[in-house]
């Protein structure tokens, strides 16, 4: 049963919500991502995580938005993005010239700590290169490792 204080509900669906939650994306495309962002600014500013992964990340409004808390908040960590750029069955197939867009505002504004890797998930490099953490990747599940690190997956 809701309980009540001095009129108002103790839960509130913003009880969870920081500053950060309430912050302007600086990149902003249309994606079914969109209503996750404050969540995204939320998580990201709470799991400060060494290492972020990010799997599918197509025109980067997800990705994008973790790494503008990683910059904004200033956190030591080092992001990556895994995608093929060319889509799939759900989200449709779209123009390779979609990578290109996304490898120039990664360049330009998160170079420092972030890297795309153009590669198909199944792609052991991507594993080289990104880290030794040694556990499995599960579809469309978000994991917080213990070594402080989040794994996304579309
Ligand atoms: C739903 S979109 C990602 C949406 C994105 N996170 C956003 O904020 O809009 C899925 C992406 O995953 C990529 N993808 C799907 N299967 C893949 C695979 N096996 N290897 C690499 N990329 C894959 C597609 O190319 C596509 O760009």
């Amino acid at each position: 049963m809701k309980e009540e204080t001095e009129g108002k509900s103790k839960y509130s669906p913003f009880s969870f919500a920081s500053m950060a939650s309430f912050w302007q994306p600086e990149y902003l495309v249309e994606s079914g991502w969109i209503e996750h962002i404050p969540f995204a600014f939320w998580l990201v500013e709470n799991a400060r995580p060494k290492m972020l992964v990010e799997l599918g990340a197509y025109t980067g409004l997800s990705y994008f938005t973790f790494c503008q808390t990683i910059k904004n908040l200033k956190i030591k960590s080092k992001c990556f993005a895994v995608d093929t750029w060319l889509g799939d069955e759900q989200t449709g197939f779209y123009d390779p010239g979609t990578y290109d867009d996304v490898f120039k505002y990664n360049q330009d504004i998160y170079g420092g700590f972030s890297s795309l890797i153009h590669a198909p998930f199944s792609n052991r490099a991507y594993n080289e290169r990104i880290c030794s953490i040694n556990f499995q990747i599960h579809d469309k599940r978000i994991r917080l490792i213990s070594s402080r690190s989040l794994w996304f997956s579309i």
